[in-house]
């Protein structure tokens, strides 16, 4: 029998398990499946031919859209404008470009966390977050949320008013993920006070903000300029693999932001930053968000239709103003983990279940499921909810 050499890796790794979303990245692959699992954009909707026409003017004009280059000056310029969109006033200098709202995460999280530091998130969490702190060993200070109007602050208050001085608050304010809720207006507000009464940061992260269906609030960077750290993204607005984004940080944070973003990886890719602020001065942003909208918000429609028309009375779901999920809870005698089987091996339909967004040490969670409504074509949706309802009548 040979044994397996031991190599030394650094201590915080040697309890990492393949994450729930490798798995289901190899689930959703088989041929055939419907899923509705991951959060991917429909890629029939990328603006393909814009950014191609962007590409060729990048390449064609200045062969340094090639080389090491410091952030594009063009890019913040679009980014201030675009954030004046959502509400928000900010100038160049407080703009740091990325690669994408993950790696933003990551240099705020390098940034602002000591090994063990304590940091609040909610119950129900995006697990790119927690992958960005693990490393750090930290504190997890669990919050509850809603489905109506998402974390509950009050929880975050007792907290504070405890003693409890975390690193950041961790929020999702429009398209919740997992959740699919909105943080409230009342409740933006009143996590910024706290923000500021106890010196917290907030780490607002906006991904899905551009993707609202219905008149949104402004998110809390418009109410804070130096307590909220806002990380955005042109993921789910043009297309992930751009692997661009941004943040809107204080400029005090510009020094640290920059040495970690350099040893991550020098510079965000200069042909994207470039092919983004091209497609952006082409002016095609507004018919392109114009028409994602739209059919996100069709997709919304169809899935909350097809939730009531097929599944059972006990159900309760959230009905998304932004983003591209909708959450469902099940009768707490569900367990999701074991439905997900039987739903991808005889019912050839996929989900993520709860479990995949449980939080160390918080609370398990076994009978929530997440469904994405952006990827399906809007056919398959209805299809999708049946043959779910069809594996919950299974049991
Ligand atoms: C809540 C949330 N934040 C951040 C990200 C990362 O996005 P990006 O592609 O911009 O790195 C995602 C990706 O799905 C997400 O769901």
């Amino acid at each position: 029998m040979s044994a397996e050499p031991m190599i030394a890796t650094a201590r915080w790794t040697r309890a990492l398990t393949r994450s729930a979303m490798q798995d289901m990245l190899e689930l959703t692959a088989r041929p055939g499946l419907l899923s509705m699992a991951l959060g991917l954009p429909a890629a029939e909707l990328f603006p393909t031919a814009g950014l191609a026409v962007a590409l060729e003017r990048v390449l064609a004009e200045d062969p340094r859209a090639l080389q090491y280059e410091p952030p594009s000056e063009r890019l913040k310029q679009h980014v201030v404008a675009l954030m004046a969109r959502r509400g928000v006033q900010c100038d160049a200098s407080q703009v740091f470009i990325t690669a994408g709202a993950q790696q933003g995460m990551n240099l705020l999280g390098r940034l602002l966390l000591d090994p063990g530091a304590a940091v609040v998130v909610e119950e129900r969490a995006y697990p790119g977050f927690l992958q960005v702190i693990e490393p750090f060993e930290p504190r997890i200070l669990t919050v509850p949320s809603d489905l109506q109007t998402g974390m509950d602050v009050d929880a975050v208050a007792t907290l504070l008013a405890h003693g409890e001085r975390p690193a950041l608050i961790y929020a999702i304010t429009d398209g919740h993920n997992p959740l699919g809720v909105g943080l409230s207006r009342e409740k933006r507000a009143r996590l910024v006070e706290l923000s500021r009464r106890y010196g917290v940061p907030i780490l607002e992260d906006d991904a899905y903000g551009f993707l609202t269906y219905e008149e949104a609030a402004p998110p809390m960077r418009a109410l804070d300029a130096e307590q909220v750290y806002y990380i955005g993204s042109f993921s789910k607005l043009l297309a992930p693999a751009l692997r661009v984004g941004w943040m809107v940080v204080p400029e005090a944070l510009r020094h640290g932001l920059s040495a970690i973003k350099e040893a991550t990886d020098i510079n965000t890719a200069t042909l994207a930053q470039r092919a983004v602020a091209a497609y952006l001065d082409s002016g095609a942003l507004d018919e392109h968000l114009g028409l994602i909208r739209r059919e996100y918000r069709a997709r919304r429609d169809q899935l909350l239709r097809s939730l009531t028309a097929h599944f059972p009375a006990a159900a309760r779901w959230s009905t998304p103003s932004a983003g591209m999920f909708v959450w469902v809870e099940l009768a707490p005698s569900v367990d999701t983990l074991t439905l997900l089987r039987r739903a991808v091996e005889q019912h050839g339909v996929a989900f993520v279940p709860s479990a995949a967004f449980a939080v160390p040490g918080g609370p398990r969670s076994s009978h929530g499921m997440r469904l994405n409504f952006s990827n399906p074509p809007p056919a398959r949706i209805e299809e999708g909810v049946a043959r779910l309802a069809a594996a919950l009548a299974d049991r």
